[in-house]
């Protein structure tokens, strides 16, 4: 690593892949954090782009929609000079029958050094590094974890708070469904804040408070004395209907308005997107200057970069 790059070129991850936050240290998650603010400030410059990973190739392994995470993997890959391929499971061999094993061993024939995927089955990332001898990185899998959406929260937090120990962060929503609220509570646990998990009975996992959160079902006890709101998308296509009566009853129970921002002067608003306006948040609190939303965005793509440069160290 060139020193017009980052610092903290001489420290290393103990992991090879980054499939989720609940094997990862206090020292690793601190780590990316920090390289990532290096990175945030290489991209205010003029020219966002460093040498890093010249002839380092990485191939993008998209089954699933998205927006956020495909782009800012993009942005993360050139701002680093690596090549990239992007792939999805449309218009590809798989769907002639090629199963993912073979499809990305045939990838990896053509010398790729690494692999991020999203998938909608748990268990995808993982099951993708038996598969290839170069580094995995899980852009989401199924209902599982969604390690770099929870590490940009953390980056994002880190903004406002100068330190984890102690703050109240409540995550708020369909939890059951959620990777990004499993990754953030094994990741906001180890730095030692304090997590409540806050949605409706259908949409709490059996056995929750086992991950050592707090649970409630009243979204003004939630709101009311924590520093932060991880709010989430409710996740219409993983669950039927039934298990909300309407979008309408589940805003009026848990969407945020800007009287629970009123009432509590210090609360900041995340959420990781896409956003159902009217449902999750009213339009008032996306707009609301405590809603930190883009800047999420923006430090996208500061995590991904420290993640796969980290990876490819
Ligand atoms: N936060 C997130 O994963 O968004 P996308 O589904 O648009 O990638």
């Amino acid at each position: 690593m060139e020193a017009t790059t980052v610092k903290s070129g001489s420290k290393v991850l103990r992991h090879k892949h980054l499939l989720g936050l609940s094997t990862y240290s206090v020292e690793e998650i601190s780590l990316i954090l920090e390289t990532a603010k290096e990175f945030r400030q290489i991209l205010e410059r003029p020219i966002k782009r460093v040498p890093t990973l010249r002839g380092f190739t990485i191939v993008n392994l998209f089954f699933e929609p998205s927006t956020r995470t495909r782009i800012s993997f993009e942005l993360a890959e050139k701002r680093l000079s690596a090549d990239l391929i992007n792939f999805g499971g449309t218009g590809s061999s798989l769907s002639k029958g090629e199963t993912l094993r073979d499809t990305a061993q045939n990838i990896e024939a053509m010398k790729v050094d690494m692999a991020v995927i999203r998938h909608q089955s748990p268990g995808a990332a993982h099951f993708l590094t038996r598969c290839i001898k170069g580094s995995v990185i899980n852009a989401g899998d199924g209902s599982h974890e969604h390690p770099t959406q929870a590490l940009i929260d953390l980056l994002t937090i880190s903004e406002h708070y100068q330190s984890f120990s102690g703050l109240n962060v409540s995550i708020i929503g369909d939890i059951a469904h959620s990777r990004v609220a499993r990754s953030n509570i094994f990741a906001l646990n180890k730095l030692g804040a304090h997590v409540t998990v806050c949605g409706p009975k259908t949409l709490m996992p059996a056995q929750i408070e086992k991950l050592g959160v707090n649970v409630t079902h009243r979204l003004e006890d939630a709101l009311d004395v924590c520093d932060v709101a991880i709010t989430l998308r409710i996740q219409r296509e993983r669950f039927g209907a039934s298990l909300v009566p309407s979008l309408r009853e589940y805003h009026a129970m848990y969407g945020l308005t800007s009287d629970h921002l009123e009432r509590n002067q210090n609360l900041i608003v995340l959420h990781p997107g896409p956003v159902n306006r009217g449902v999750e948040l009213d339009d008032d609190v996306v707009e609301h200057e405590r809603a930190v939303i883009l800047d999420q965005v923006t430090n996208g793509v500061a995590i991904r970069m420290a993640v796969i440069y980290l990876l490819a160290s």
